[in-house]
């Protein structure tokens, strides 16, 4: 909840000082950033920062750190499929008590990297430091940035205390015109990290998904199975079980070099050092290397009609409708289609009634056998929601992915049919 907010003390810093501030630390130097994914997703995650161009690319648990200015953010928010948030590591420092915080974090220019009055919720965290655990962070911390923008004569954040993900999601344009900011505290050992979100929403939200009931595949996870059975658009594309269409669209991106963050808003955009024209001209180049249709054939096929219906819907939202063939069809008793065998993708539904009963082992060999025989030829990837389901499809050649999807952790088979 918000702190009992004090009276500006002195001038705002006029706006020729804000922008001289912002250019010196915000602008000129090359900052630490740090691309977060769900566990398992790194190893695809450094392939693609990597070739995005981003420098010093490194993966540690939970995602990537790369370096790079303002513009490395921008880019790696508009380019990256498998990442969740990029957040940018304003400073790093040694922090043995809490008035090492206070201290430390006092000396930063908030004002250049936060909006006046911004809704901010601070998250801490700790490891390995036996000497104040992560509710010990946020006083200080909180202390430290409200003094130092009221001694500049600026408004204190407006504290936000859930770090629920619906703070942000529900926050209503009309009253919240700032759009909630992050700053993650992480302790580890004595060192302290803290960065700034610059996504804002989570980045598998790609401002086109239509919500429907179903079980839907985070267009992250779809994405980062793409890339990780080798597709890059040149090959023919099925999910013979597509529901809402996620890895039809994904692939759709992918084959037509579509920015993932095409059709969304992102924090940076609400800094006081966003930089319009680099966001433009970095849009304007997608848009020359984007090609105007997928170079390989894409099929969706559902058992469920208005399923289908929802995932054409989905597709035309990302506009990428002309490059899916939609097509009603049962998975066990349809032939693959009439095309050159490329990538199958699979997301069965689990935990369901199925005709091999309750059984989702069972179920799944059965979508193995439908795989050797109608499929052959095939590269193969499957979701599994266990390793022995992912046995059970008994396909040649798999390696498996551990990943985790909406909230359990999933075996994604890839192989030869
Ligand atoms: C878990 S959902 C797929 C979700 C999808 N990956 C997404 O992101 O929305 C499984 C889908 O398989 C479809 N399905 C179930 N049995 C099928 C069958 N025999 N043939 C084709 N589709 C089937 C269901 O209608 C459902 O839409």
């Amino acid at each position: 909840m918000p702190e009992a907010a004090t009276a500006p003390s002195a001038a705002p810093p006029d706006v020729v000082n804000l922008e001289r501030r912002v250019k010196r630390h915000v602008h000129a130097p090359v900052h630490g950033w740090f691309a977060a994914c769900a566990p398992g997703v790194e190893p695809v995650l450094v392939v693609e920062a990597r070739a995005l161009g981003l420098e010093d690319v490194a993966a540690i648990p939970g995602g990537v750190t790369f370096w790079g200015k303002l513009e490395a953010g921008y880019r790696a928010n508009l380019h990256l499929r498998t990442a969740n948030r990029v957040w940018l590591r304003v400073m790093d420092f040694s922090a043995r008590a809490p008035e090492d915080v206070y201290r430390e974090a006092h000396e930063c220019p908030w004002e250049a990297f936060l909006p006046a009055g911004v809704p901010l919720l601070v998250q801490a965290s700790t490891s390995r430091s036996r000497l104040f655990g992560g509710g010990f962070l946020g006083r200080p911390l909180r202390d430290a940035i409200a003094r130092h923008l009221r001694a500049l004569g600026l408004p204190d954040p407006t504290w936000v205390d859930s770090p629920a993900e619906d703070v942000v999601d529900e926050s209503d344009p009309e009253t919240s015109p700032v759009p909630l900011q992050r700053l993650l505290a992480r302790l580890d050992g004595n060192r302290l990290t803290l960065s700034l979100d610059s996504s804002g929403e989570l980045l598998h939200r790609r401002g086109f998904r239509l919500e429907h009931g179903g079980a839907p595949l985070r267009e992250t996870l779809a994405a980062t199975i793409l890339l990780a059975a080798g597709y890059d658009g040149t090959r023919v594309l099925a999910d013979p079980m597509c529901g809402s269409g996620t890895f039809g669209v994904e692939a759709a991106a992918i084959a037509r070099h579509l920015p993932p963050g095409r059709s969304r808003d992102f924090l940076f955009r609400h800094w006081p050092s966003d930089r319009a024209a680099t966001w433009e001209h970095l849009r304007r180049l997608a848009g020359v290397a984007a090609l105007d249709a997928a170079p390989a054939p894409i099929l969706c096929r559902d058992v469920d009609a208005t399923v289908l219906d929802l995932a054409r819907s989905h597709a035309m939202r990302a506009g990428v409708g002309p490059d899916i063939r939609f097509e009603a069809a049962d998975f066990f008793t349809t032939p693959a289609p009439d095309l050159p065998p490329g990538l199958v993708v699979l997301n069965p539904p689990y935990g369901l009634r199925q005709d091999a009963g309750d059984d989702p082992v069972a179920f799944f060999r059965r979508v193995g056998r439908r795989l050797t025989s109608a499929w052959w030829g095939w590269s193969v990837a499957v979701v599994a929601p266990s390793p022995a389901a992912a046995d059970a499809l008994g396909l040649r050649a798999p390696r498996h992915l551990h990943l985790s999807h909406g909230g359990l952790r999933v075996t994604v088979v890839l192989a030869q049919a």
